[in-house]
């Protein structure tokens, strides 16, 4: 099953000049509401997306200049071999969040996971979420590390986390954040964003089309536009800011070679999935023409459930 790994590495004064990532945060702007996973379908003309911003610096193709900043952080890429005792690691994701006025906490996860040859490119995120809480696949795992650098104290905006596994009181990270980062393991440990003040009239909601830049070229004051009108506004100070970092960890470079060189094809998971469910009696087939049928999608999730956190608060995300 899933190994919990050691509690996160707390860095501090992790970057020298953080009048270089003001900089690169205006440059990049704006930034438009997170979708995906939680969000699929969104109206693009309901405000429905809570002021969770959220851009990509460095995915697949895209570097932003200047996210060498993070994506080659010395310290950082330190502390993650040394949480992993691992020899060769490739940063490949930089990314921002920038959020304010959650009055809720967003949902309790981890981070989705990869394997050799299936990610998100390739194969349903409900599979590989099932892959990984199966256990069947922990050797075919590209393990990964992530470092959260936070920019600034805001009201509120704790980090939560399950150091000890799912199963034991999480700890938070709230107060000092302002230029501290926490690497480790948020594929195989449970964490969640506290509610992000201000405080006091609830989530305010925007569409998919918001976007949040600052008011005018190097302004300390930035605003939500959202359908041809400014709809929020505050200094950034106020606004929580997190850069995310993941990269890939290799014992060396020979596991390396050997995860690239045996990519699992969807048949081999299938087949995988299939000999286990036979030993369980389980009265189920993994059916490749169903991968997108929300009663395969059911029964596997029953078969292989995720863990669910003790003292996980309630999520922007859960349903009314
Ligand atoms: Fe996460």
């Amino acid at each position: 099953m899933i190994q919990y790994s050691d509690p996160p590495i707390l860095l501090r004064d992790v970057i020298d000049d953080v009048g270089e990532v003001l900089r690169l945060l205006e440059r990049v702007a704006p930034y438009t509401p997170l979708g995906g996973w939680y969000r699929p379908g969104a109206d693009l003309d309901a405000a429905t997306s809570p002021m969770w911003f959220q851009n990509d610096w460095v995915h697949a193709g895209v570097r932003v200049e200047g996210s060498e900043l993070f994506l080659f952080h010395e310290s950082v890429m330190q502390a993650a071999r040394d949480f992993y005792d691992a020899a060769l690691i490739c940063p490949h994701s930089v990314y921002v969040n920038l959020m304010a006025a959650l009055a809720q906490s967003g949902p309790a996860h981890t981070d989705n996971p990869r394997f050799q040859g299936r990610d998100r490119s390739n194969t349903p995120m409900w599979l590989l979420r099932a892959m990984l809480w199966s256990g069947l696949f922990d050797e075919q795992a590209i393990v990964q590390a992530t470092s959260i650098w936070w920019l600034n104290d805001v009201e509120g905006g704790a980090f939560r986390y399950w150091p000890e596994g799912p199963g034991k009181p999480p700890q938070e990270h709230l107060g000092a954040m302002a230029n501290t980062a926490l690497v480790g393991d948020n594929h195989g440990m449970f964490h969640q964003v506290g509610p992000v003040g201000p405080f006091g009239r609830g989530t305010r909601l925007v569409t998919p089309r918001a976007e949040l830049a600052p008011l005018a070229p190097g302004s300390k004051e930035w605003a939500v536009s959202d359908r041809g009108k400014v709809c929020y506004q505050a200094p950034l100070a106020e606004i929580r800011v997190s850069v995310l970092w993941k990269d890939d960890v290799y014992r060396d470079e020979a596991q390396r070679r050997r995860q690239l060189a045996e990519p699992l094809s969807i048949p081999d998971v299938a087949r995988i999935f299939d000999r286990d469910l036979e030993e369980k009696g389980a009265d189920l087939c993994f059916d490749l023409d169903r991968l997108e049928d929300p009663g395969l999608i059911a029964a596997v999730n029953a078969i292989y459930p995720e863990a669910i956190p003790i003292g996980k608060a309630p999520s922007i995300f859960d349903p009314a």
